[in-house]
């Protein structure tokens, strides 16, 4: 079954349904591009950072774009000299890093995809927008769809984690929240799916390392949501700072003229990452700046951010005819569709008190809530420890209790501490708190204070302690080899434990940090990746019952750093793990050689992860039954309709997420383990059934096969419906 040209259709037309108008801002592109010279075609070409002095070079034409100014005074000024003061009057396009929020900070994107609720971080995006447009920022660079499956690599921060359906769903939800229903609405803001691509298979987790990634791959794992997200309409994409195979993506052709436009029918615009043309000279790749900037534009790249090389060399990289006029004016063109799309040319300006009239609405305050409420995730709850009911007085201790700049998380620039609601602040509303943090960061690593708290302990009916790492500890550029909570957070637990009293801890950190240790000194643990503006209030309502936990985990929990890279779907081994292994105190002294018998895992740590990708415990229990296919064989054009029962058994009122995953037994080449094919939010009162159901069409079995083709492979098939990806029975199909 052939699906490829019918997807490349589809792309097409679903992109050119998006672009409002589009003939007649054709035409405009036309109108203006023949006014302009190659210098003011080369200007729109350059985007810049506030803090440079550039205001003398707008007005000459020499700046497209600014990055990173925030002040709606601000960009109106420099908006004023590129209208006003240039020849042409082309409006500037301001951008900049709206990740998870703008004024009102969102959880951290994992912490998102931990929700599995596309729909609430859809609005938690249009959120962002109207904070961020309101200041003149109509641009964000955002959303992160790297794929990420080694958690020593800081920026497993900013994406949706290992699977390529959730982060595909993650991001077509924010490209849609960010751009809204019409771009030319002062509250759209254009998406730019970013790294393109491959920048989350770092080796190692260390950042901007290389890549080895096949074609076959990058089709069936990299590329999915940034397909998706071209087809939803996002505007604009940027290139990534590491090459793949020995070709830094910024440079690749390949990659952003047959992939991107060819194949996909992207018609938006490509910027770099900050400086990535210009550090295709590190890589070896170029000779120097001027090599690099004839190698992007001739790559695909429309737009450069921060390397000032086409500012520099693409006026003599045209007259020697290294570069193609042509090939400036179709970047030129990509540049001025961008603006007229976004109204920019009508609206240049922005009210200036607009910006704090809507920054930290109510509305906005309780999205944020909401968000990281469904997005923390309870690994462990043993006795049901959770929710504190019967507790009086607690104590509240640890580094991240009270620590409102570092539970925004990393990337949020915009948010301000004085508006963040910390867990000590809102715990106070509850209990009667004794508050002793015990250590000043995450990463203290003096033990003076531990005596103090576990003193403390002794007089309260429950300890909570926050712990975690520092927003700057995950994000770009902060990668780590080892992954355990850092100072002395381990050995305070430990000491809390000592004292018998009922220990919750509750993790706010930026990566899926290796916590076995601490599991075992506490009763319950609550996970939340950096929860934002509202964490507080929102392990607040948790803690006490007034929220129910929902959050599965995006990602793989991993018992040591040294089992990454580990996600639940990586393709079959020869010899599978079949739960029995010998560990390493099982060997006897002087054992032979030998390896008939072994299965792939790690002498030390075993085969399976400490916890599987998308687990997370509620205060109530599912059950899931009656699970059934409607046939035992399909053809390509059939949808399956998967029908289960799922009672909630326990006591509260409480949403599970069930998850589908799918296997294919035998393909062309191996294939993965399980794939999460869908999954959905289901609240259910308690006591509750409720009869649910998936449908998958065929089609979307489909994947790049042995000859590189997209299709979907005759055969058997597995498919599970579960609460997370290690649990359930399968049920088995066929496609003839
Ligand atoms: C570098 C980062 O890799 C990218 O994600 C970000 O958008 C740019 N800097 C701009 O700040």
């Amino acid at each position: 079954m052939r699906l490829k040209h019918l997807l490349i259709f589809g792309a097409l037309f679903a992109v050119s349904c998006a672009a409002p108008a589009g003939d007649e801002i054709d035409r405009k592109v036309e109108d203006l591009l023949a006014k302009m010279t190659l210098e003011e075609k080369i200007g729109q070409m350059n985007q810049v950072s506030g803090g440079y002095q550039f205001s003398g070079e707008i007005a000459k034409g020499n700046v497209g774009s600014i990055l990173n100014i925030v002040d709606p005074v601000e960009i109106n000024a420099v908006q004023r000299v590129a209208v006003e003061e240039s020849r042409l009057g082309i409006p500037l396009l301001v951008s900049r890093d709206v990740i998870h929020g703008f004024r009102t900070i969102f959880p951290i994107p994992i912490g998102l995809a931990a929700t599995f609720d596309p729909a609430l971080v859809e609005q938690g995006a249009r959120v962002a927008a109207v904070e961020a447009t309101a200041s003149g920022v109509r641009w964000t660079f955002s959303p992160m769809l790297d794929i990420a499956r080694d958690p020593r690599w800081g920026r497993i921060a900013e994406g949706s984690g290992e699977d390529p359906y959730l982060d595909t769903q993650m991001g077509v939800a924010m490209v849609k929240g960010y751009q809204g229903e019409d771009f030319t609405d002062p509250t759209s803001m254009a998406a730019c799916i970013k790294h393109f691509v491959g920048y989350g298979a770092a080796e190692g987790g260390r950042d901007y390392n290389t890549t080895m990634i096949s074609e076959r791959a990058l089709r069936n794992t990299y590329f999915p949501a940034f397909k998706a997200c071209v087809e939803a309409g996002a505007l604009t994409l940027m290139t990534s700072f590491n090459d793949v195979d020995g070709l830094p993506s910024t440079g690749n052709e390949w990659l952003l003229r047959d992939i991107l436009r060819e194949e996909w029918g992207f018609d938006g615009m490509v910027v770099t990452d900050w400086n990535s043309s210009g550090e295709m000279v590190a890589h070896g790749f170029a000779e120097d700046l001027k090599h690099a900037t004839e190698l992007s534009i001739n790559a695909g790249v429309d737009m450069d951010m921060m390397s000032f090389g086409y500012v520099q060399y693409v006026k003599a990289l045209v007259d020697e005819g290294k570069i193609k006029a042509e090939t400036i004016d179709n970047a030129v063109r990509n540049i001025l569709k961008l603006k007229f799309r976004l109204g920019l040319f009508e609206n240049p300006y922005v009210d200036e008190s607009l910006a704090r009239q809507v920054a930290y609405a109510p509305e906005h305050l309780a999205a944020a809530k909401q968000s990281a409420v469904e997005s923390a995730i309870l690994l462990q709850n043993n006795n049901d420890v959770l929710p504190l009911k019967s507790a009086k007085r607690i104590l509240v201790t640890g580094p991240m209790a009270d620590a409102p700049y570092d539970q925004l998380g990393t990337w949020a620039f915009d948010g301000e501490e004085a508006y963040t609601v910390t867990p000590l602040t809102a715990l106070r509303k509850d209990y009667e708190v004794v508050y002793e943090p015990a250590l000043a960061y995450s990463r203290d690593a003096s033990t003076a204070g531990i005596p103090a708290a576990v003193a403390a302990a002794r007089s309260v009916d429950a300890v909570v302690a926050f712990v975690g790492e520092e927003a700057i500890l995950s994000g770009e550029a902060h990668s780590l080899s080892q992954i355990n909570l850092q100072g002395a957070q381990s050995e305070l637990i430990k000491a809390l434990k000592a004292t018998g009293k009922p220990i919750v801890v509750v993790v706010i950190a930026g990566r899926n940090l290796t916590i076995e240790r601490d599991l075992e000194n506490c009763d319950a643990m609550l996970y939340s990746f950096h929860p934002g503006t509202m964490g507080g209030e929102a392990l607040a309502d948790l803690i006490t019952g007034r929220a129910v936990p929902s959050g599965k985990s995006p990602v793989t929990f991993l018992r040591d750093a040294g089992q990454a890279p580990f996600y639940y779907n990586h393709p079959m081994t020869g010899r599978p793990n079949s739960g029995t292994e010998t560990l390493l105190n099982d060997i006897p002294l002087k054992a032979g050689q030998t390896s008939l018998g072994c299965t792939s895992y790690y002498l030390d740590t075993g085969y399976g992860p400490l916890f599987p990708f998308g687990y997370g415990l509620s205060y109530t229990k599912f059950e899931y039954a009656n699970i059934a296919i409607d046939k035992a064989e399909y053809a390509e054009g059939d949808t399956i309709v998967v029908e289960y029962d799922l009672t909630n058994t326990g006591n509260y009122d409480a949403t599970e997420v069930a998850q589908l995953y799918v296997r294919d037994l035998v393909g062309s080449v191996v294939r993965p383990v399980k794939e999460l094919k869908r999954f959905e939010r289901v609240e259910l009162k308690a006591g509750e059934t409720k009869h649910c159901r998936f449908e998958l069409p065929v089609a979307e079995l489909a994947f790049w096969n042995r000859d590189m083709e997209y299709v979907v492979e005759p055969g058997n098939f597995q498919l599970w419906v579960a609460g997370d990806s290690a649990t359930g029975e399968p049920l088995a199909f066929a496609v003839k």
